[in-house]
């Protein structure tokens, strides 16, 4: 099977983390904060936090910025489930955003509708706003920081899919419009650490709320502590947080697979450019080509199809990994119970039309012929029908 997306690992990488292996410290040493200093001078962000996966990530981000029970979280209905399951964490209300029927971003333009009749109608207005970057397309972020700075809510970045994305010249996880990003590196991703996620934000107190978080809430510095006067061995609880650690593994894998992020998405790049060439323009809608400064990072590869089930299901028939990304989040069961009736047209259209092709640093041009001859062929058995 030629899978939709996976992981390229080296002899550096696999040296890199030998070298942990051998060396005093497994955990809670000195590459998680190495790999987080790789994360901000390569994104320029100011404060990076290293995590277990982004899944935990989100979750951080929802305690920090103090999302409870008595509060709304809007989040881009196509996406991972983890993207809304972080409020529900929290005990907050989900409300799904629709989103654009071709990239599968959400409307910044019904969420501003959304805004504007939540605050007529006097209805709850979002503490929070997840964007989710899909397939590493930034969503329109200075549109969003508008809205943010009109309805005064908190913008996250569910930037999983984006790492190396730039949008209007700037890399996501600057996080110049939103106030926080969170990146994940599951093997499928840009880089990956196996398991492995990061919140990088510009807001110093976020980012050390975040890490207090992420490790139980304890602190072990003085100046933060109660009982500031005690030994060395003393450290103070001050929060009630998790283990969202990232290993000394992970990390070690991390800053390797971070000395070849330029080349991962030159190739990504070079690979949709080359799917643009040999796809057939009148029966597949193709994703929206890259502008200088608005760069995917060609995390997927999502095309549109009429008869997508049919497509599918030849590709996978014929040994091509073609997957679906993603089921619109309010069709899960799980958040049907919690009374999500209305389905959104954006998203369902999404859903019934795009298919992920194979796209990663291993696929050969071959392969990429291969794909693009299987695809135009079904597609011909209905045009004849
Ligand atoms: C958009 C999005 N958000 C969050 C996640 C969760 O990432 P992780 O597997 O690192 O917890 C994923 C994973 O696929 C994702 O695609």
């Amino acid at each position: 099977m030629i899978p939709y997306s996976t992981q390229n690992i080296d002899e550096d990488d696999i040296q890199a983390v030998e070298r942990v292996l051998r060396s005093n410290y497994l955990t809670c040493g000195p590459r998680v904060s190495e790999f987080e200093e790789c994360l901000c001078s390569y994104t320029d962000a100011d404060y990076a936090v290293a995590v277990s996966n982004a899944t935990a990530a989100l979750h951080l981000c929802m305690m920090a910025l103090d999302v409870g029970p008595q509060d709304e979280v809007w989040v881009s209905a196509i996406s991972f489930v983890a993207s809304a399951n972080c409020a529900r964490y929290c005990g907050a209300t989900v409300r799904f955003i629709d989103v654009d029927p071709h990239t599968g971003n959400l409307d910044h333009v019904k969420l501003g509708q959304m805004l504007k009749d939540a605050e007529q109608n006097h209805k709850p207005l979002p503490k929070a706003v997840v964007a989710v970057h899909l397939s590493g397309r930034p969503c329109e972020l200075r549109y969003l920081q508008n809205l943010k700075e009109r309805y005064g809510f908190y913008l996250i970045e569910d930037a999983s899919h984006a790492l190396g994305a730039t949008y209007e010249n700037t890399l996501i996880g600057k996080c110049k419009f939103s106030d926080v990003a969170v990146f994940s590196f599951h093997p499928v991703k840009i880089i990956t650490t196996a398991e492995g996620g990061a919140c990088l934000t510009d807001n110093e107190e976020l980012a050390a709320k975040i890490r207090l978080l992420h490790a139980h809430g304890i602190t072990h510095d003085p100046a933060q502590m109660e009982n500031p006067d005690m030994p060395g061995f003393y450290y103070e609880q001050l929060m009630l947080g998790y283990n969202y650690r990232m290993s000394e593994m992970q990390a070690a894998l991390g800053i390797s697979q971070m000395n070849r992020l330029d080349s991962f998405l030159q190739k990504r790049r070079e690979l949709a450019r080359s799917y643009v060439d040999i796809l057939d323009h009148n029966l597949v809608k193709l994703p929206v080509a890259d502008i200088p400064g608005f760069e995917s990072s060609w995390h997927l590869y999502q095309i549109q199809v009429e008869h997508r089930n049919e497509i599918y299901q030849t590709l996978r028939d014929k040994g091509v990994g073609a997957q679906i990304h993603y089921i619109p989040i309010y069709r899960h069961p799980y958040y049907q119970q919690q009374k999500y009736p209305e389905a959104l047209p954006g998203a369902e259209y999404f859903y019934e039309h795009t298919l992920t092709i194979p796209l990663h640093t291993k696929i050969t041009r071959v392969e990429q012929s291969m794909v693009a001859t299987i695809i135009a062929a079904a597609l011909d058995k209905f045009e004849d029908k």
